[in-house]
């Protein structure tokens, strides 16, 4: 076999393997030995990229494209359900059905509800051509690239399957719950506001624009319905059960009943047994069955006749509202959380809750003794939803209001409008922002300094030894243990790790300072575009937002915090302490590209992205990310997002392919010879 026989080989295997593992749980080979082949094939599509194909499983890991969503037109509309509350409706569903279909036997197919967002796949020859989101029902957008990282979603069909040509396939994409309170953790520790449920959560990675995030956060995806008539099978169910041996994730939740009584049961039985399963779901959908009788019943404007949606109830508990507390984070946030009266909900003892802010405590008009209603809808995290305002006592305890200085340090609180959120500025003088910065700076993902932990950093500010993090490089040993020589070498050992974190590279060090809202990646693109802490300490506003994926408010937030004389004396005492305060030096290759400004879009085969970043700098140019009339050229590969395109042609700026590029800076495109 040679090396492409191999990368086909290998495709196929890596797809089985991954088909083994998402959707019938059962792998033949170890994680281990799953990543050894895929290193292998990423190894080899790298030294054959005349053999890219999108759909290969090495797809799954994401890139950082940009993926400018494109809207793509549905084939048939993107409907929703009628909801239903109850079982008197329910029947009310199943008479309508009924007397529609003039008397005639029908079978109901129910299903879960799944609770996310619903996606549209599009396959063509085997092969996922586009994945579309509902968008407003007529038109979605195309987000193709960051689908193809859910592992659950086949890319392409096994050669013996015996699917249309063509076909269409909707179903959810949703986040479970392990991932979910996994990403929710991170952002805590970011102190990143939560997602308040998988759906949102879901929602907001897969409009991502980079697919590296979206296939770091694990979604996966069940489907449940095949619009058009391609398909052979004469009931929706058949259709499905086709489609499960195609390698669709296909529920086994999906039950063919005829009777009021067995749909009831498939309620009752279900609103129990969700709570066991991996992902959210908020209701029971039912669906006349077959295809013919569903094309009778037809459709309203807005929803098919032959199908409805029953939605669970939430569990709620009723609960007295004892105190709220207001707590300050890392960065100041301050978030009101009530103190309940313990109560039991959804298998777990809720005692506090997020009150959010200052806008839901003023909507709820909370009192203290309160009783109130919690909530765990899909929310894992408890929500006060309501107050029982008729069980409220003659005199009411006073009301809860928003507090006006900070707890911690009594500065008066600033509102941030944007985020309707209250915060301490205070952020250089506020003892638990001056103690979370320092966590903040030794935690893993800023500067790794790992034998240190929040407790010993919590000793150390309390017995004097550090005021902010640039007090870490002044300690001793001795400061540390005394002169106890049994606790030397674990003191030792702290303060080799706080010497070795100097050489952590320029993006961790801008994220490790604690700027409010800059996070890890906008460290990285920080790094990448301004290169040192000088420039970085004095760009404005407009010099920010011009960068792509930095926005006005971690623009302002920049620029306060580099306005502030402390934080310009912190950094400037850490950069006497030698930690790292720019990117290495590039090496110049020529000055072929001397005052060029290179606009790069598209996919290329020679080399990545941010190689050809690096080409261009090591050559004279310049990188920039948005067209303009300054611009000299677009390093065009394939795909180039349409939007630049365009803009591109209006302003007549002239589009270089790869093969050119490499010729104006000497580098034989191999390929192409
Ligand atoms: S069928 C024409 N089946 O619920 C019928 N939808 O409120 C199309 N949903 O937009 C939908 N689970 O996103 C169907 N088993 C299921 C579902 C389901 C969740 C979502 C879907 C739809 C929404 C309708």
């Amino acid at each position: 076999m040679d090396e492409k026989e191999r990368i086909l080989f290998l495709r196929k295997e890596l797809e089985r393997h991954n088909q083994n593992y998402y959707l019938r749980s059962k792998p033949e080979i170890s994680d281990r030995e799953f990543d050894e082949l895929m290193h292998e094939l990423m190894d080899l599509e790298g030294k054959h990229p005349e053999m890219d194909d999108a759909n290969s499983p090495t797809k799954r890991v994401g890139s950082d494209l940009s993926n400018e969503f494109q809207h793509i037109k549905h084939q048939y509309p993107m409907l929703s359900l009628g909801n239903t509350y109850n079982r008197e409706d329910v029947r009310a569903f199943y008479e309508r059905v009924k007397s529609g279909l003039g008397g005639a036997p029908f079978d109901i197919c129910c299903e879960l509800k799944y609770d996310g967002l619903g996606i549209s796949l599009i396959y063509e020859n085997k092969r996922l051509k586009y994945a579309v989101t509902r968008g407003d029902g007529v038109q979605g957008d195309d987000v193709t690239a960051n689908i193809r990282t859910i592992r659950s979603i086949p890319l392409v069909l096994t050669d013996d399957c015996d699917c249309p040509d063509t076909f269409e396939i909707r179903g959810e994409v949703l986040m479970p719950w392990d991932s979910f309170e996994e990403l929710n953790r991170q952002r805590e520790i970011n102190e990143e506001p939560l997602f308040a449920n998988p759906r949102n959560a879901a929602s907001g990675t897969l409009k991502s624009k980079d697919s590296r995030v979206v296939a770091a956060r694990k979604l996966d995806a069940y489907l449940y319905y095949m619009p058009g008539n391609e398909m052979k099978g004469v009931s929706h169910y058949e259709n499905l059960q086709a489609a499960k041996r195609w390698g669709f994730k296909i529920s086994d939740a999906m039950k063919r009943i005829k009777t009021l009584e067995e749909l009831y049961e498939y309620i009752d039985f279900w609103d129990v047994e969700r709570k066991k399963l991996p992902v959210a779901t908020d209701g029971i959908v039912l669906k006349v069955d077959s295809i013919a009788q569903q094309e009778q019943l037809g459709y309203t404007s807005k929803t098919p006749r032959w199908a409805i949606a029953y939605k669970f109830e939430a569990e709620k508990a009723r609960t007295q509202l004892l105190d709220v507390v207001f707590q300050v984070g890392r960065t100041g946030n301050v978030t009101p959380v009530a103190v309940m009266e313990p109560v039991w909900l959804c298998g777990t003892t809720v005692k506090r809750a997020s009150l959010h802010n200052a806008d839901i405590i003023r909507s709820l008009n909370l009192h203290l003794g309160d009783y109130v209603f919690v909530e765990k809808a899909g929310e894992i995290i408890p929500q006060i939803v309501g107050v029982d305002t008729e069980a409220r006592s003659f005199m009411p305890g006073p009301e809860v209001t928003f507090i006006k200085t900070c707890p911690e340090c009594g500065t008066p609180l600033v509102r941030d409008e944007g985020m309707a959120a209250h915060y301490c500025p205070n952020d250089t003088g506020c003892p638990p922002q001056i103690k979370g910065k320092i966590v903040h700076y030794i935690s893993r993902d800023a500067m790794n300094i790992d034998s240190l932990g929040a407790e010993t950093i919590e000793d150390y500010y309390n017995r004097g030894l550090i005021k902010d993090v640039s007090d870490l490089y002044k300690i001793k040993i001795t400061d540390i243990c005394g002169y106890d020589r049994s606790r030397e070498k674990s003191a030792r050992k702290i303060v080799n790790a706080i010497e070795k974190s100097k050489q952590q590279s320029f993006d961790r060090v801008i994220y490790a300072l604690g700027i409010r809202y800059v996070g890890k990646v906008a460290g990285k693109i920080l790094a990448q575009h301004f290169k040192n802490m000088e420039r970085l300490s004095h760009a404005t506003i407009d010099e920010l937002t011009e960068v792509e994926g930095i926005g006005e408010i971690m623009a302002s937030s920049i620029v306060t915090y580099f306005n502030n004389p402390i934080n310009k004396e912190l950094v400037q005492r850490l950069q006497e302490c030698g930690v790292c305060m720019e990117m290495p030096e590039v090496e110049m290759q020529s000055n072929v590209l001397e005052g060029k400004s290179i606009v790069i879009s598209g996919v290329f085969q020679s080399h990545s992205r941010e190689e050809y970043k690096a080409i261009i700098e090591m050559n004279g140019g310049k990188n920039v990310s948005s067209i303009s009339s300054k611009t000299s050229f677009i390093l065009a590969g394939e795909n180039m997002g349409p939007s630049k395109y365009e803009k591109a042609q209006k302003l007549g700026i002239p589009l270089v392919g790869e093969a050119e590029f490499l010729g104006m800076i000497g580098e034989k495109d191999e390929d192409n010879l």
